[in-house]
C-alpha cells in the first residue's frame, strides 16, 4: 500500500470542493471545438453539403463511435492547433510566441532524440544494399551493422517490404522472448508474443475478444488512460471503475477492487478483466510490489484476465521504487499458466525511446488455451501484420546493446541522460504545481504525467457553467489562450466527483521548463485574483 506524499489533508479538502457538475466519463463533450475557433481561424474551409444530402449523419453512424472519447487529442488540442496557425500567418496576434504542447505523451515531438544505435540499426535493415559498402564501416558502429545482418537472416528474403507472418517475425520474437527472461528471470515463449503497431491496438484486440455485450464489464482505473475508456466504449462494453487514491499518492487499495466488482455484479454486469497501469498515466504512481501480489491474487480468485499495461516499464524516476512486471509477480507467487490468464502490453512510444511514430509494441499473452490463442491468432490476421519498422525496434528496445559491444556507452549515455532529465522535469514542475494557490501534486514516481488536483472557486466554477463546460476545461482553456500551454482537462481521464484536475506531460526540453514554470504561476495568480471566492 502505498503511503504518500503531499498534504493529504489538502488534497482531501480539495475533494470536498463544492460543485453543481457531476464528472461522468464517458459524458460526450459540451461543445464542439469549432466554437473556440476565432473567425479569422485558418482552419476556415469551403462548407461541406449539408448532411441531409449526404448518406451519413450523426444519427445514423455506429452510437458506439458516438459515445467514444479521446481527451489527449480533444477540444483543447484543437484550439491550440489553431491557434499554432494563427501564430504563424499573423505573428504577434497572441500574448506568446509559441505552444507549449504539454499533453500527449509524444517525446521525439518535442525535441527528444532517438537513440543513435536504434535508428542505426533501422537504417541498416531498411537500405541493406549499403551493409556491403566500405564507407558504411565509417558511418555506424559495428554492433549495429551485425545486429542488422542478424535481424536481415531473420527475415524472409531480407524484405522489410514484406508482410510478416500475422504474430511478427519469428526470430525478432524470439529476441523480445530472451529480453522479457532477462528482465523477470521467468521464461518467456515466443509464441505468447504477438507484435502490433503500438499498444493501442493490442489493447483493442483483447477488448474485442473480452467483450460480447454491454453486460460484459471491464475494471479499469479512475483516472485512467482514455485509450481503455474509447476502447471499451467501441467495444460495446461497461466500464467498471475503481478508484485510484489520491491521498495514498494515487494507491491502488484491492478493498476499492473488490467493492466496485460486486457493485458491478449487482447490476448484472459480468466482469471479465481488470487492467492496471503501471507505472501509471495519467498518475505517474509505481506500484509495490507487495500490491501488485494483492492484485494478482484477486484476479486469481476472481477468475479475471489481469490486463497490465507497462509501457511506462523503464520511467521511473525514484531510488525506492522500482518496476516489476506483473508476470514477474505472478510467476514468483508460484502462478503459471492454469492459476492466471495475464497480458503484458509493451511499446515503442515511451521508455528512453520514445518511437511513437514508428507503431511498434507487443502484448505478451499468457494463460490462455491453444484454441483461444488461435482465435487471437486469427484476428491478427485479419490486419495481416505489424508494420516491419516497428517490429525491428520492438525488439532492439528488449534487446539493447550490453556491455562491451561497440555502441554501448554511447548508447548508455544517451539513455541516462534522458531519463535522468526526465527526473529533472518532473521534480520542477511537481514543485512549481505545488506552490501555486489551491494546488496539490503528488510525485511522479514514473510514466510521463503530472495530475494536480485543483481547488477552484466557486465563480470560477459558476463561469465554467454559463460557458457551457466543466470547470477544469475551463480552466485549461483560460490558461492556453493566456500563455499557449496546452494541459489536458481532469475530465478526459475520469475524477473523483467534486474533484478537478488536469494532466500536464514532462516532456517539453529541460529549457523550457523554467517557461512553463513562470507563465503558469502569472497565468495562475491572475485567474485565482480574478475568480477567488
Ligand atoms: C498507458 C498507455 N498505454 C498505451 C499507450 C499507447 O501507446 P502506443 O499505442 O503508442 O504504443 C499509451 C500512450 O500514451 C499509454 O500512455
Amino acid at each position: 500500500m502505498r503511503r504518500s506524499v503531499i498534504g493529504s489533508a489538502k488534497a482531501l479538502s480539495n475533494r470536498s470542493c463544492q460543485n453543481h457538475w457531476n464528472v461522468l466519463l464517458l459524458r460526450p463533450l459540451a461543445s464542439s471545438p469549432s466554437r473556440f475557433l476565432s473567425s479569422t481561424s485558418v482552419l476556415d474551409s469551403p462548407p461541406p453539403p449539408p448532411s441531409s444530402m449526404l448518406p451519413v449523419s450523426l444519427d445514423n453512424i455506429n452510437p458506439k463511435v458516438l459515445k467514444c472519447e479521446y481527451a489527449v487529442r480533444g477540444e483543447i488540442v484543437t484550439l491550440a492547433q489553431a491557434l499554432q496557425e494563427e501564430l504563424k500567418s499573423k505573428p504577434g496576434s497572441h500574448p506568446f510566441d509559441e505552444i507549449l504542447y504539454c499533453n500527449i505523451g509524444n517525446p521525439q515531438s518535442l525535441g527528444q532524440q532517438p537513440i543513435t544505435f536504434f535508428r542505426e540499426v533501422l537504417a541498416l535493415c531498411d537500405h541493406p544494399s549499403i551493409l556491403d559498402r566500405s564507407e558504411t564501416q565509417g558511418l555506424f558502429s559495428a554492433d549495429a551493422i551485425e545486429r542488422a545482418w542478424q535481424i536481415l537472416d531473420q527475415i524472409p528474403g531480407r524484405a522489410t517490404g514484406a508482410y510478416s507472418h500475422s504474430q511478427g517475425i519469428k526470430g525478432l520474437r524470439d529476441t523480445i522472448a530472451a529480453g522479457i527472461e532477462a528482465r523477470d528471470g521467468f521464461p518467456a515463449d515466443p509464441n505468447d508474443i504477438f507484435l502490433t503497431d503500438g499498444a493501442s491496438p493490442a489493447v483493442h484486440m483483447m477488448m474485442q475478444l473480452l467483450i460480447r455485450s454491454e453486460k460484459d464489464g471491464i475494471l479499469c482505473p479512475i483516472p485512467q488512460y482514455p485509450l481503455y475508456s474509447a476502447s471499451i466504449a467501441l467495444h460495446g462494453g461497461a466500464l467498471v471503475p475503481y478508484y485510484l487514491d489520491e491521498a495514498t499518492g494515487w494507491g491502488l487499495e484491492v478493498s476499492e477492487l473488490k467493492k466496485q466488482l460486486a457493485d458491478a455484479k449487482s447490476k448484472g454486469i459480468t466482469p471479465r478483466a481488470l487492467v492496471v497501469i503501471n507505472p501509471g498515466n495519467p498518475t505517474g504512481q509505481v506500484l509495490a510490489e507487495d500490491n501488485q501480489r494483492g492484485i494478482v491474487e484477486f484476479c486469481k480468485q476472481e477468475g479475471l484476465v489481469l490486463l497490465a499495461d507497462e509501457v511506462y516499464q523503464e520511467n521511473v524516476y525514484v531510488p525506492e521504487k522500482k518496476f516489476d512486471s506483473f508476470k514477474k509477480v505472478a510467476r514468483s507467487m508460484g502462478y503459471g499458466e492454469k492459476d492466471i490468464s495475464l497480458v503484458s502490453f509493451q511499446s515503442v512510444s515511451k521508455g528512453y525511446y520514445g518511437e511513437c511514430g514508428k507503431r511498434g509494441g507487443y502484448m505478451e499473452v499468457t494463460g490462455f488455451g491453444p484454441e483461444i490463442r488461435e482465435q487471437i491468432y486469427k484476428v491478427a490476421s485479419v490486419n495481416l501484420c505489424s508494420n516491419i519498422s516497428g517490429q525491428i525496434l520492438a525488439s532492439l528496445v528488449m534487446s539493447p546493446p550490453k556491455v562491451g559491444d561497440e555502441s554501448y556507452e554511447s548508447y548508455s549515455a544517451e539513455k541516462d541522460g534522458i531519463l535522468s532529465s526526465l527526473a529533472r522535469r518532473a521534480k520542477t514542475l511537481e514543485d512549481a504545481f505545488n506552490n501555486l494557490e489551491g494546488v496539490t501534486c503528488n510525485k511522479a514516481e514514473g510514466a510521463m504525467y503530472l495530475f494536480p488536483c485543483i481547488c477552484l472557486p466557486e465563480k470560477a466554477i459558476k463561469a465554467a457553467e454559463a460557458a457551457k463546460t466543466a470547470p477544469d476545461n475551463f480552466y485549461c482553456r483560460r490558461l492556453l489562450n493566456a500563455t499557449g500551454i496546452v494541459f489536458v482537462p481532469g475530465s478526459g481521464f475520469g475524477q473523483l466527483p467534486g474533484t478537478w484536475h488536469f494532466r500536464c506531460t514532462i516532456l517539453p526540453q529541460e529549457d523550457k521548463i523554467p517557461a512553463v514554470v513562470s507563465r503558469l504561476t502569472e497565468f495562475h495568480k491572475s485567474f485565482m485574483d480574478e475568480f477567488r471566492d
